[in-house]
This record gives structure tokens, C-alpha cells and sequence, in this order.
């Protein structure tokens, strides 16, 4: 056939197969794809139902039965049970570690996690939610590159970026091969869609990109253009609600009735892990834990007499969220896997939106 004919163009260049079928791509698709990869500065973007089928469409696009993954505790509570609960039956063995700076523990898990098989990939999230402790990626990019000239292949290194990106942190520029996102939270913005998306250069995404076809782990139309709108504030809303998050945790630390703040801009200057947010990332975004003095009851009894925060598990939307997360978002794991990420009863998990009268709130909250 000659190109003259009507229906009938060439194949488009660089590999793109043009769009035939909603379930391998669709314009709505393609256009959020396109604008997220020029606000993380990658070189193509895949964007996925949820910000969970992301990170499974990745997991099972580069584990095989008798690997092993290397990954950071603590992790969002979905993540942290498909990997132990969901892969071991795959014959997929994990291995984890706690303190992300620390270059010799980190080195300890990666021997460890290499007896138990191929280390395909390690999946960092930071900062980790709950608890926002830090990963160094260019550290974890060392290691990386240590353990693929063991065995013979560098694991790929998937980095959850739902915190503080696209606004506040690029994991790609630190040496991470793939940057994950619930787009469910901060970038969607607004409460109203699920939705997630993995960033990287074309060739790291090609596995993942064949099996989000195969398997419909696409998002689709109605809530990418839902994501077009939320694209067009993403900066204006993280930045607001940054400096309010700031002046929370403030006052939060100043406060008798609390025991801990985990908030990084909080720490001394010369501790490791301020200097790793300040070198890493532009902020410490919006999303942090605290510790009421007490426990479970105390912690349930502030939560019941707030009146401006909203007590729910998501995070990242306009609305101040807050939440339980021993109870809620962490309940799926043991307690001794709780206790030793550090999800104690005590602990809240707040996600300041771009509203005022938050300190009011909470200060009332915490006075009674
Ligand atoms: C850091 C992080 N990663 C991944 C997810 C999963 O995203 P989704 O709920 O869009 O599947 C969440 C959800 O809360 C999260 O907080």
C-alpha cells in the first residue's frame, strides 16, 4: 500500500505504536504521560489505574520466581504487604533495611539479600510514609552498581516518589532508573480520582509498558482528563501547602502534650539526615507523623476533637487529612513489623492541605 491511501500512514517514529486499542494507550493518556515526563524531566512517563498497579506493574514486569528485591522500611503499607505477603508465594524472597543513610547496614541487606536469589530490583520509598525517613538514592545507586558487578546484573532501582514529586524531588537526578507515584495524592490534588504513573528513560519502561498492555493496569480517559486539570495547580498546591505544613509541625514540636515530630527541616543542621533532604530534595513537603504523649486512647481522643482536619487515610488532596495509621493504613502488618518501623499507637499521620485554622485546630485539640 502506497501512503496516498486514505487510513494508511507510515508507522510512527522511535518506536511509538500510535494509538490502536484504549487498553495499550489513548490520547488522554498520552497527553498526562507527556506533561508529567516534562515536570520530572524524564524521558518518557506510563501512567496506571492506581498508584498500587503502578508499583505491581513494575514489580512483575522485572521479578522472576527466585529473585529477590532490596527495599527500604518503612514502606506505605500496600507496598510493604504485596511484597511480604503477595510475592513470597511467586517465589520472590525480600530482604529490607531500615536506615537508608547508612551505607553498611544497606551493604549488610544487599549480601543478604543476594543469598536469597537474583536481586532484581530495589524499591526505595523516601521520604517513607509514615514516618518521612530519608533514602540517600545516590548512595542507593552505589550499592546498586556494587551488587550488579557481583552477580552479574545492576537491579533496577524504583524510587516512590508520591511525597514530594514532581514539585519538590527528582529522583532520576540522583540515580534512580524508575521514579513511582500514587497520582492518587498530591498530583490528582483534589480527592476525586485514583490514579498512578512510573517515570524514566524509554528503554527502562519498555518491559513495563508491554505488560501494563497486556494486563489493563492503564487509567482511564475520564480520570486522565481529571489529571489535565490537576496538572495545571500541582505547583501552586504543594508549595501551599508546604509552608503550612512547616508552621504545623512548629508548633506541633513546641507543644507539651506531643512527644515527637517527624519532620526532617526539623532536625539540627548537622544531622545526616537534614543534610540528605536539603542536598535531595527542594522540600519537606506536606505529609508527616507525630507522637501525642500517651497512647492508643490519647491518640484517639485528639483525633475525635478535630474539627477542621478531616479524619481519613488518603493524603495530599486540597483538605487537611488526618489519621490513625497503626489502626488504618499500617493495620495489614504485624505488630512487631509495626513496632520496628517505628508506627507506635502513639502516632498520627496528618497531610496538611492549603487551608488556614489548622493550628487553631489542632491547638484546641491537644489543650483538651
Ligand atoms: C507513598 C505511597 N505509595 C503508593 C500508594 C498507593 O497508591 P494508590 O492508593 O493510588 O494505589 C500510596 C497510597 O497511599 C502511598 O501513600
Amino acid at each position: 500500500m502506497t501512503s496516498s491511501i486514505v487510513g494508511r500512514r507510515e508507522p510512527p517514529a522511535e518506536g511509538r505504536s500510535g494509538l490502536i486499542y484504549s487498553r495499550f494507550n489513548h490520547p488522554n493518556l498520552e497527553i498526562v504521560e507527556d506533561r508529567l515526563a516534562v515536570y520530572e524531566g524524564a524521558e518518557e512517563g506510563l501512567v496506571f489505574s492506581s498508584g498500587m498497579a503502578a508499583i505491581a506493574t513494575a514489580i512483575m514486569a522485572y521479578l522472576r520466581p527466585g529473585d529477590a528485591i532490596l527495599h527500604s522500611r518503612p514502606l506505605y503499607g500496600g507496598t510493604e504487604v504485596l511484597i511480604e505477603k503477595t510475592l513470597t508465594p511467586f517465589g520472590i524472597q525480600a530482604e529490607g533495611f531500615l536506615d537508608g543513610l547508612d551505607e553498611s547496614s544497606i551493604r549488610v541487606a544487599a549480601e543478604c539479600a543476594m543469598t536469597k536469589g537474583r536481586v532484581a530490583m530495589i524499591f526505595i520509598e523516601t521520604p517513607s510514609n509514615p514516618m518521612n525517613t530519608l533514602v540517600d538514592i545516590a548512595l542507593v545507586r552505589r550499592i546498586a552498581e556494587a551488587i550488579g558487578s557481583k552477580q552479574g546484573f545492576r537491579p533496577i532501582i524504583a524510587c516512590d516518589n508520591t511525597l514530594l514529586g514532581p514539585v519538590f524531588q527528582s529522583p532520576l537526578a540522583h540515580g534512580a532508573d524508575l521514579s513511582i507515584y500514587s497520582l492518587t495524592k498530591y498530583v490528582g490534588g483534589h480527592s476525586d480520582l485514583i490514579g498512578g504513573a512510573i517515570m524514566g528513560s524509554r528503554a527502562n519502561l519498555k518491559l513495563i509498558r508491554a505488560l501494563r498492555s497486556a494486563i489493563g493496569t492503564q487509567l482511564d480517559p475520564h480520570s486522565c482528563w481529571m489529571l489535565s486539570r490537576s496538572l495545571e495547580t500541582v505547583w501552586l498546591r504543594m508549595e501551599r501547602a508546604a509552608i503550612n505544613a512547616a508552621k504545623v509541625a512548629q508548633f506541633l514540636s513546641e507543644h507539651p502534650n506531643v512527644a515527637r515530630v517527624h519532620y526532617p527541616p526539623l532536625l539540627p543542621a548537622d544531622v545526616p539526615a537534614r543534610q540528605l533532604m536539603e542536598r535531595q530534595s527542594g522540600s519537606a513537603g506536606s505529609t508527616f507523623s507525630f507522637e501525642v504523649r500517651g497512647g492508643e486512647a490519647e491518640a484517639f481522643a485528639f483525633l475525635n476533637r478535630l474539627e477542621v482536619f478531616k479524619l481519613a487515610v488518603s493524603l495530599g488532596g486540597t483538605e487537611s487529612l488526618i489519621c490513625h495509621p497503626a489502626t488504618t493504613v499500617h493495620s495489614g502488618l504485624t505488630e512487631e513489623a509495626r513496632c520496628a518501623i517505628g508506627i507506635t499507637p502513639a502516632l498520627i499521620r496528618v497531610s496538611v492541605g492549603i487551608a488556614d485554622d489548622l493550628i487553631a485546630d489542632i491547638g484546641r485539640a491537644l489543650a483538651a
